[in-house]
């Protein structure tokens, strides 16, 4: 008799096409007072023995009713989510339709592009782009770049130095205060002609305010041939910041500076008109390379001659976009990265 029961529930197991259907099976059988469990019923009034066989008797139909049941449970859960699927019609132009909802698309970030950007132009004038490290060493930072330890230029830019034992040759390890060091490794790398300019991030050991930042951005500039003149500078800078701000009539002039590393030094001032007033802003730092700085790269300076610059892309930004304070640039904050 219980195998006549297994086979007929069988049966009506595979005939269910759908999970309701399949569930009533199961309380046919399995339910409160289903056929299955009206057998198991009978079993308190028989003999131990007969319980005995009796009880493995159900418990076999049990275990087949349970193990037929559950796979045919999971085919039809199956199919009844892939044929929803199948009839769900994805709209994927919906985004675009339906104003309340907007696509989230990433985009670069405002520094990153603008270094792109400054790239590009000079490589449209034959520069090509070099990198140097973070961090840096104390041979490369200052030294190579004729500051000499007791020199006091080397409180002009406060240092992170790095908790790591003094190298013999090298000095101790930092991180770079600008890009000027990647002028030696370059130097050392190609040897001249050179015509290249170095964009990356510098650090300072300074206190954060609306125009400081212990973290920024430069691009470093340098150009080293034969018979090279200052000349050239005023008219690939002038050149470039035409092309960076999009305005014709940007006027640069040269007033003396000091850097170490530079003989004659110059700082490059631009004429800032914004409506009917404008002023000169100090904006880049340049000069001709110090003889010293050519010998550190292996060059020779009766050989070789060239100039080299220096700006902060950070500076460049805030200035071409009117941003008010160089912190909202590392901040991360939506609100101000979704004005690019
Ligand atoms: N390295 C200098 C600075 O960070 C800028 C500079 C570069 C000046 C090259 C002259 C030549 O202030």
């Amino acid at each position: 008799m219980p195998g006549n029961l297994l086979q007929q529930a069988l049966e009506e197991i595979q005939k269910a096409d759908t999970t309701t259907a399949l569930k009533d099976v199961e309380v046919k059988y399995m339910g409160r007072s289903g056929q299955i469990t009206e057998l198991l019923k009978t079993l308190k009034d028989l003999s131990p023995e007969e319980k005995r066989s009796k009880g493995q008797e159900i418990q076999t139909l049990k275990t087949g009713f349970t193990e037929a049941y559950s796979t045919r449970e999971r085919y039809l859960q199956k199919a009844e989510i892939d044929a929803k699927l199948k009839a769900e019609f994805f709209d994927i132009t919906l985004n675009e339709i339906n104003p309340t909802r907007s696509l989230q698309a990433g985009t670069i970030h405002p520094l990153s592009r603008m270094q792109r950007e400054v790239e590009q132009l000079f490589a449209e004038m034959g520069f090509q782009i070099a990198d140097g490290p973070e961090v840096e060493s104390e041979y490369y930072n200052f030294e190579a770049l004729n500051i000499p330890s007791h020199h006091p230029a080397r409180d002009m830019q406060d240092t992170f130095f790095l908790d790591h034992p003094k190298d013999e040759k090298h000095g101790h390890l930092l991180l770079r205060t600008h890009t000027s060091p990647v002028q030696i490794r370059m130097m050392e790398k190609h040897g001249a002609p050179l015509r290249i300019i170095i964009p990356g991030r510098v650090f300072r050991y300074e206190a954060t305010d609306a125009t400081h930042d212990s973290t920024f951005n430069q691009i470093e500039g340098l150009f080293i041939d034969k018979g090279i003149g200052l000349a050239q500078l005023k008219g690939v800078m002038n050149e470039f910041l035409q092309r960076f701000f999009g305005e014709s009539d940007i006027k640069v002039r040269f007033r003396p500076g000091y850097f170490p590393f530079v003989e004659p030094g110059i700082e490059m001032d631009m004429l800032w008109k914004r409506g009917n007033h404008s002023k000169w802003l100090e904006v880049v730092g340049a000069g001709m390379i110090h003889p010293n700085v050519l010998k550190a790269g292996g060059l020779d300076p009766d050989q070789y001659q060239g100039w080299a610059f220096g700006f902060g892309l950070t500076r460049m930004a805030m200035l071409k976009y009117g941003i008010d304070d160089i912190r909202h640039l590392h901040s991360n904050d939506l609100r101000f990265l979704n004005q690019f």
